[in-house]
């Protein structure tokens, strides 16, 4: 029997896989000329939870593990750095004051999601596929369902768990630059010591 054919439906990466497809059906919706700019709005108010707890729980339980592996580390890097700027995109275009600069931030946002979903699921997810187990990927899918259920429930305002990601990976970075320049590797182990990561 193949692995796809014996993964559940809980494995994360059919989990996320899902989830983009589903909001990338809605941002298409959100495009229609026919819509009132009131309709586009509300539509979009509605959208925001279910996508922030999304790319919340991806970050949390899938991008937190993806750098933990150097092959993945850049890319899940650049993952980060795209759902930062497509929340912001989000908020901006809640803020939008007439029709037309919400069907523009509307535009941009939509390629956004595209290409972010298209890099993630031809570099990242393969390479994901291949690091973890099976049995991996699926406890992993039912505490991404969790995470995303616990999140579309709190505050949007809350703090992004990506910031901490990002600093533990530069650190991680300057330690090994340091070693590079010669700082010898009990100075660097003291450091790590006093600052704890
Ligand atoms: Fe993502």
């Amino acid at each position: 029997m193949s692995e796809q054919s014996s993964v559940h439906s809980w494995e994360i990466l059919r989990c996320v896989v899902a989830d983009q497809d589903a909001f990338r059906t809605r941002l298409a919706d959100l495009a229609a000329p026919e819509l009132r700019f009131e309709e586009r709005q509300e539509k979009l108010n509605a959208l925001l939870p279910a996508f922030t707890a999304h790319i919340r729980a991806e970050e949390e339980v899938l991008l937190s593990r993806a750098l933990e592996f150097d092959v993945a580390r850049v890319t899940a890097m650049a993952a980060l750095e795209e759902h930062e700027i497509t929340e912001n995109l989000f908020e901006k275009a809640k803020q939008s004051a007439h029709p037309e600069q919400l069907q523009a931030r509307l535009k941009v946002l939509t390629d956004l999601v595209v290409q972010h979903a298209l890099r993630s699921e031809k570099e990242l997810y393969p390479m994901l596929r291949s690091q973890l187990s099976v049995a991996e990927r699926e406890e992993m899918g039912m505490r991404y369902r969790e995470a995303r259920e616990r999140n579309e429930l709190a505050p949007v305002f809350q703090m992004p768990v990506r910031e901490g990601l990002l600093e533990s990976q530069t650190g991680r970075i300057g330690y090994v630059i340091a070693w590079f320049l010669g700082i010898p590797v009990w100075v660097l182990l003291l450091v790590f010591m006093v600052r704890g990561h």
